[in-house]
């Protein structure tokens, strides 16, 4: 069954909202941001309004439906990338947390000098500074796998860079600024094959396709709330039980502990061994409920619908003379970074915010992306499943506008 795309856009209040100058507003920054479906900011309402309190901490009611609610949310997150198990599934502020609880816990714990973790030059700037971060303090080296000229990692020299002194793969999933989709299963078992732990930077590909973390074989993933219909400020990180044991805490407070002398502290089980202090509670209790959304929706029409987007998008921009598009996988999510021969991409945005147009411009935090495509900047349209192939009519002809400007 096809996606009702009505329905699905009535369950979204604030496309309903007006751009600039009380403009119709079409949203197509989806990549910064995702919007919010009215059950995931009712239940968020409803935590706030009806059951305010701490989890895992209080005997009177309110924390206790609290608590059964975070931790149900728990178990909807590890149905969601069908992790084996409740300790695998770590709730943070964010997917830049959980790179950087990585980087933290993991790399600096177990990096010795020499050892070499293995990143690809689409990363997001998450998924390098903490590494580099590391680097000063262990002595690891970076390495950075190459893309090609449509964006795609050149699978050839990524298998040349792995050797036995790879500990740590770090790649992303769906490129934030190219579109790319990584073939994930392929690059984690050629990352296992030399003994390396393979990390998926998942923050935009959780919302473009299923992700099931056995089936792909990675060890860790991470990922945020608000990049799949969910709030700001909470995330996830995903590990292997065996991994995230053999790891020290990140953050030392309270709830991630068993038992506190000033002698010695037993810290607690997984996963709250990694979840110190007082969490988002209604934070993790939105993401549940945005999880429920997109499951009821079905990843089947979602994809299919966004795919005909991409395709659709792309033949309308390919059209558009001086239009230079960066990023063209073969394999790609609805995500149009592009060029004007001309004009500044912060220019192409200002004037597409005036017809209510809403996109990202600049270097998405993925500057090495930018350098390798000798452009300091891109103009960024990135879509969903509530976007329209109407909201891209009116998209291309306010561009055509914006490009008269500038001839
Ligand atoms: N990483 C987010 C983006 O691509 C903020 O816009």
């Amino acid at each position: 069954m096809a996606l009702d795309i009505n329905k699905v856009r009535q369950d979204f209040p604030n496309l309903a909202a007006r751009g600039r100058d009380n403009m119709p507003l079409i949203y197509f920054d989806n990549a910064a941001t995702t919007f919010k479906p009215c059950e995931v900011i009712s239940r968020t309402h409803h935590h706030y309004c009806q059951r305010t309190s701490n989890i895992h901490r209080g005997v009177h009611y309110l924390s206790e439906e609290a608590t059964a609610e975070y931790e149900a949310s728990r178990d909807k997150v590890r149905r969601f990338i069908n992790a084996k198990s409740l300790s695998e599934v770590i709730f943070t502020k964010g997917a830049t947390e959980s790179l950087n609880l990585l980087a933290r816990s993991y790399g600096a714990h177990f990096l010795k000098p020499g050892d070499e973790v293995l990143l690809s030059t689409m990363e997001h700037h998450a998924n390098i500074v903490p590494w580099q971060m590391i680097r000063e303090e262990t002595g690891c080296v970076l390495k950075v796998a190459p893309i090609n000229d449509q964006g795609e990692i050149i699978v050839d020299e990524y298998r040349k860079l792995l050797s036995a002194r790879t500990r740590i793969v770090s790649l992303v999933h769906v490129s934030n600024s190219l579109g790319t989709v990584n073939p994930v299963k392929a690059l984690v078992k050629y990352a296992h094959a030399v003994g390396a732990v393979f990390i998926l930077d998942s923050a935009q590909g959780i919302s473009h396709e299923p992700v099931d973390v056995q089936d792909l074989g990675v060890d860790f993933c991470v990922f945020s709330g608000h990049k799949l219909f969910g709030p700001t400020g909470v995330g996830v990180l995903y590990g292997k039980e065996v991994l995230l044991e053999s790891m020290p805490p990140y953050q030392g407070g309270g709830d991630m502990i068993l038992s506190v002398t000033f002698e010695k502290t037993i810290y607690n089980r997984l996963p709250h061994k990694f979840e110190a202090g007082t969490p988002n509670v209604a934070g993790v209790i939105g993401l549940g409920a945005s999880i429920d959304y997109v499951t009821r929706l079905g990843w089947e029409d979602i994809i299919a619908y966004k795919k005909d987007l991409c395709v659709y998008g792309t033949k309308l921009l390919e059209g558009i003379e001086g239009l230079r598009l960066v990023g063209t996988a073969a394999n790609k999510a609805p995500v149009f970074s592009f060029t004007l021969a001309n004009a500044h991409p912060h220019d192409v945005g200002t004037l597409l915010d005036r017809e209510g147009i809403a996109i990202r411009t600049g270097h998405h935090c993925t500057q090495p992306v930018m350098k390798r495509f000798g452009i300091p900047a891109t103009s960024r349209a990135s879509l969903t499943f509530y976007n329209t192939r109407e909201e891209l009519d009116l998209f291309i002809a306010a561009l055509r506008k914006v490009i008269k400007v500038f001839s």
